[in-house]
């Protein structure tokens, strides 16, 4: 395959894939959610002091707010990405309370105003759930385009037990048979949608 063919699948795959999820009402975006933290608590051992990375839905991702509310609950700790102030290719992670002050990013997205006694080290979180635009069942992902994710994965130690667990958040239709990788895409240790559970990286 050449490199344009290469690009130009995964641009297909991400515009058709960003169409379905954009598509589920309300209703069933609701569903997704309530369902998504069963499969989700299968797989993270959820403790007071667990560190959590995750994200505030937006382009018909599935909503993690469940979630992060059971983290609270559990004073666990959830963590959202913020584009680096220096590195702006990378994110930061920041602890995030029902009442932090948030602002809007260059995407328009909200994340966590910067304050750097939040900022929780990446290799320092337990369990990252990233958003992705399409998976396969071999725990590869494709986002959005920008690397950010890659970018700061790059860098985690190959040791599952000295890194976080990555684990990719996505609803079933967002699956595919299989994706176009890239040298640089990090791959997953576990994709939860809301119906399945998928352990490419279990060993
Ligand atoms: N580790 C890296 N170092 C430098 N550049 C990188 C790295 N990872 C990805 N990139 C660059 O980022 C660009 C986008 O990568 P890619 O298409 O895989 O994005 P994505 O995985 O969909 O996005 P995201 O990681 O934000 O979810 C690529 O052109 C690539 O050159
Ligand atoms: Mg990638």
């Amino acid at each position: 395959m050449s490199a344009n063919q290469f690009n130009q699948q995964r641009i297909d795959i991400r515009k058709k894939m960003r169409e379905m999820r954009k598509s589920l009402s309300t209703s069933e975006q609701k569903r997704a959610a309530d369902d998504l933290i069963i499969n989700f608590l299968q797989v993270a051992k959820v403790t007071e002091g667990t560190q959590v990375g995750g994200y505030l839905a937006n382009d018909g991702e599935p909503s993690l707010s469940p979630i992060f509310e059971d983290l609270w609950a559990k004073k666990a700790v959830p963590n959202l990405p913020i584009i680096h102030p220096f590195s702006r290719t990378h994110l930061l992670f920041q602890r995030y309370e029902e009442n932090s002050p948030m602002s809007t990013n260059r995407y328009g997205i909200l994340e966590p105003k910067l304050n750097c006694s939040h900022v929780c080290p990446v290799a320092q979180l337990d369990y990252i759930l990233t958003p992705l635009v399409a998976f396969d069942s071999q725990g590869n992902r494709l986002g959005m385009g920008g690397g950010y994710y890659d970018r700061t994965l790059a860098q985690i130690p190959a040791d599952r037990s000295q890194r976080p667990l990555l684990i990719g958040i996505a609803h079933q239709c967002q699956e595919v048979a299989q994706l176009p990788v890239a040298s640089w895409d990090v791959p997953l240790d576990y994709i939860v949608t809301p119906k399945t559970i998928y352990r490419p990286g279990a060993q």
